[in-house]
């Protein structure tokens, strides 16, 4: 087996008495969509934002392309690659969709003789277009404000912006959620594209038929616990449920 694109090892943290996660191990492969399910409070969010730099681990050790990282912000994280797409997309509704992908590292170009640097639009919208036809992305032009958009067509952007050029891994927390059920197709679509183009993605859902539409291996989390790892084609939604609600106790088949 190649190394993994990431490994959690027995990672714990606790918030004051919440013991919100207790020596869990996660493995993303390359090119692998990995669905993180379990009940409300599980630990699901928490272990991302560990995997993300938000938080620090009180115990446990990440590894990413097989070395020793230590993630101290996002910006640690992002700099390997490695992409969240928030739960409330954090967009600016009133700048249009190329600006909201380059929000934060515009491009520019010199006027002047180099006396002042100017937005280049231009080139923005461009490289916008670019990245929305790589990803399948449908949405008329990249200069159309955010806030004109569907919902589904949010998270679109929001995705084309995280992924950026060049993330390796794209974690996604609910992105279905509070879509209507033709825009979460879409979604799920920008999934299987970003496989394509080899990046790993990390789907948090409560919707099983999302997850099993979409994820090759189903990883579940009960009170801060791993009690599931499987793949898709070896489990099914009733035993995916026994273990989120713990009729089930245990199976893990992937060891880390
Ligand atoms: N910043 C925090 N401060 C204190 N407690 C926290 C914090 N973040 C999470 N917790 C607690 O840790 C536990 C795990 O929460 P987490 O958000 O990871 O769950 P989740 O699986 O993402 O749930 P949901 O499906 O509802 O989003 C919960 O008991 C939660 O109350
Ligand atoms: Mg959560």
């Amino acid at each position: 087996m190649p190394e993994p694109l990431v490994r959690m090892e027995k990672i714990s943290k606790s918030f004051g008495p919440v013991r919100a996660l207790q020596n869990v191990d996660l493995i993303l492969h390359h090119s692998e969509v990995l669905g993180l399910v379990g009940d409300n409070g599980a630990g699901k969010s928490t272990l991302m934002k560990i995997l993300t730099g938000v938080h620090q681990p009180d115990s446990g050790q990440i590894y990413f392309q097989g070395q020793p990282v230590r993630f101290n912000s996002p910006h640690d994280s992002r700099a390997v690659g490695i992409e969240m797409v928030y739960q409330d997309l954090a967009l600016a509704g009133n700048l249009n969709v190329a600006d909201n992908i380059y929000l934060g590292r515009e491009l520019t170009r010199k006027r002047l003789g180099g006396l002042v640097r100017l937005l280049d639009h231009k080139a923005m919208a461009e490289g916008a277009a670019r990245l929305l036809e790589r990803l399948k992305i449908e949405i008329h032009s990249p200069t159309l404000r955010v806030e004109t958009l569907s919902g589904g067509q949010r998270q679109a952007v929001a995705v084309a912006r995280s992924v950026g050029f060049e993330a390796k891994v794209v974690i996604m927390d609910e992105p279905t959620a509070a879509l209507a059920v033709k825009e979460v197709a879409k979604v799920l679509d920008l999934i299987r594209g970003l496989k394509e183009h080899d990046v790993a993605v990390i789907l948090i859902s409560h919707r099983m038929p999302d997850i099993f539409e979409v994820c090759d291996r189903i990883m579940v989390l009960r009170q801060g616990v791993k009690v599931g790892d499987v793949p898709r084609e070896q489990t099914c939604m009733d035993e995916i449920v026994a273990l989120i609600t713990g009729a089930q106790q245990e199976v893990c088949m992937e060891v880390a």
